[in-house]
């Protein structure tokens, strides 16, 4: 769909703890990037799936996945220390409910998701990529929305969220021309944006966006049934 690659891999090294995580617990909770893995048999229930793009350090998907055992969630990212960090979250909270494909979520919704089969999708604090040059490399951005709008359920959600305020207002555009999805904040007192979602926990970029005074914008739309 793209030659144009929304992140370029953060040096960082592993922590000890997250290297060991990694190298003993991928094997059983990271599903490998092939073509015809079908991701829902990974969970070993027919529960829904909810797909999270860009999870970081994992620690709210960790406990998101904690507070909804009845819910899977998949999450996707390319930052092996992250990686290694959430293989630790789920050993330590015994996590069932969470699978991890490090690869481009790009690739991996376009190869391996069905459509209509995610009941929602999670993208928080996405790289907000400001200089105009390098707006083309944002997630938020159609005909990628479009692809997220195939591959949801009907009733199901896109929620995104971000500090900055021109992604903000971008995403909002580009989300309410995606055909299927509504927003069903539309006309309310945000101006189109969403009221926090109380369960959501804070992440680590959300926390470095308050840190620098900047607001929050949450976006929540619906794919039509
Ligand atoms: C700004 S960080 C936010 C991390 C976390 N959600 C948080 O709020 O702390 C964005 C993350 O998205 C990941 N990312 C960006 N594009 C991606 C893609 N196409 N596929 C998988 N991960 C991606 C990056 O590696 C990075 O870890």
């Amino acid at each position: 769909m793209y030659g144009i690659k929304s992140y370029v891999i953060r040096a960082g090294r592993m922590s000890d703890a997250q290297k060991r995580s990694y190298d003993t617990l991928s094997s059983r909770f990271c599903i490998p990037f092939v073509p015809d893995v079908n991701y829902n048999h990974c969970f070993g229930n027919e529960n829904p799936v909810t797909i999270e793009i860009g999870f970081g350090m994992g620690i709210a998907t960790a406990m998101i996945a904690e507070a909804n055992p009845q819910k899977n969630y998949l999450g996707l990212e390319v930052h092996k220390p992250g990686i290694g960090r959430l293989l630790w979250e789920i050993e330590k909270r015994n996590l069932q409910n969470i699978r991890i494909i490090e690869h481009d979520a790009v690739e991996v919704l376009e190869t391996l998701i069905p459509p209509n089969s995610a009941a929602g999708f999670h993208i928080f604090f996405p790289d907000p990529w400001p200089k105009k040059r390098h707006h083309k490399r944002r997630l938020i951005t159609r005909p990628f929305t479009d692809m997220i709008a195939e591959k949801l359920r009907g009733g199901g959600y896109l929620y995104m969220v971000t500090d900055w305020e021109d992604y903000g207002n971008w995403a909002l555009a580009e989300l309410s021309a995606t055909p299927g999805l509504c927003n069903p904040h539309e006309g309310g007192g945000l101006g189109g944006f969403a009221p926090p979602q109380e369960w959501r926990p804070r992440t680590k970029f959300e926390q470095k966006g308050i840190n620098k005074k900047h607001e929050i914008r949450e976006l929540y739309f619906v794919k039509e049934q």
